[in-house]
């Protein structure tokens, strides 16, 4: 039987955090043998807010070098950068206008985004269905991605499911697929919200490219509360956030690690999580300081995995335009 096909993206707009480690990037290589994989880098996505051009080039090989770092392997899954395939934004373009603008503007992504910056750019509002283009265009069945995806998913499939019923069966129907444990880590300094690479407060993410030293401060700087009980609870955000990077590092569960901190303090605990984080994400680290400066080889995979991508990419694309209408070229 032949694989089925696993897309999902990661934009370069910053560095990317241990949410982003923990929710996407780290189950992406395991993926690999069992599935037909795509892994792009949505540099289209990132420009939705405003990036400073000689940043987003940094970023975008920094992002590139993080996957190859992460163990996805290019003789296994393409990798490409979303630009370099333009069917992406030739479906991106076709999908809006089968695209309700209410169900648009119904997004809490757009909503947060939009609330934060005072000019609204149209970019914005569109890219869910940029996003439904991407995952599209291969076919995908499944799309690995943290829970924050979910509303996306869900308008990717109703995009999907309205084309093939009003212009015949085209698209597969895409499932979403989250981590059990991690699929929304927290800010370590306001839990009630997402780890976000865009806070204006560093100490509430930790990077994946922070130094050692660095993220054992931040985690020991991490918010818990008074009650001085290791307990994974919704009435202890900090400490449930703290238990879950624990638990989605080791393997461990959230009951084995509260049983392990019986009678212990939060100083002990925190210590430990530093470490695990340390650990988790030295081989990655060191495996980035290798591979980035290795610009040759960067590129040649880059180039390879667009001319993959834009080869499957074309079939979708040619099918979408006969059924709209238009005259083949
Ligand atoms: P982004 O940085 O927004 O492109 O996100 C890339 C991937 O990381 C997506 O699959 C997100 O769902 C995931 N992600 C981002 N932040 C978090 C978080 N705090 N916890 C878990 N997953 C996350
Ligand atoms: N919207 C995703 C995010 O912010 C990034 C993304 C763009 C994506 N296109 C995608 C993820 C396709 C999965 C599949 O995290």
């Amino acid at each position: 039987m032949d694989k089925k096909t696993i897309f999902s993206g990661i934009q370069p707009s910053g560095s990317l955090t241990l949410g982003n480690y923990i929710g996407a990037l780290r189950n992406f290589s395991e993926l690999q043998d069992e599935y037909n994989c795509l892994y792009c880098i949505v540099d289209l996505h990132a420009i939705t807010v405003a990036q400073e051009p000689k940043e987003l080039r940094k970023n975008t090989l920094d992002v590139l070098a993080l996957y190859l770092a992460a163990g996805i392997d290019p003789e296994k899954s393409t990798i490409f950068i979303q630009s370099h395939v333009p069917q992406h934004a030739e479906l991106g373009w076709c999908l809006n206008t089968i695209t309700p603008l209410g169900q648009l503007q119904r997004m809490t992504q757009f909503k947060d985004k939009s609330q934060r910056t005072k000019e609204v750019d149209a970019g914005l509002l569109n890219y869910p269905t940029l996003m439904a283009a991407d995952i599209l265009l291969y076919q995908a069945d499944s799309v690995p991605v943290g829970a924050d995806q979910k509303q996306h998913l869900e308008l990717t499939r109703d995009i999907a499911q309205r084309f093939n019923s009003r212009y015949s069966d085209t698209f597969t129907v895409p499932e979403i697929m989250t981590p059990k444990v991690g699929a929304k880590i927290m800010s370590l300094q306001e839990p009630q919200y997402k780890m976000s690479k865009s806070s204006s407060d560093k100490d509430s993410y930790i990077l994946i490219l922070d130094s050692e030293d660095e993220t054992r401060k931040k985690i020991k700087k991490a918010v818990t509360d008074s009650v001085g009980v290791v307990n994974f609870t919704d009435e202890q955000p900090g400490i449930k956030n703290l238990i879950t990077i624990y638990s989605s590092l080791t393997g461990k569960t959230p009951e084995d690690i509260v049983k392990m901190y019986e009678g212990k303090g939060y100083g002990e605990f925190k210590s430990d999580v530093a470490e695990v984080v340390v650990e988790g994400l030295r081989p990655i680290r060191t495996k980035f300081e290798e591979i980035r400066n290795d610009k040759e080889y960067l590129e040649k995979v880059y180039r390879e995995g667009a001319q993959k991508a834009s080869f499957l990419g074309t079939k979708t694309l040619r099918k979408v335009h006969k059924k709209m209408g238009f005259i083949p070229r």
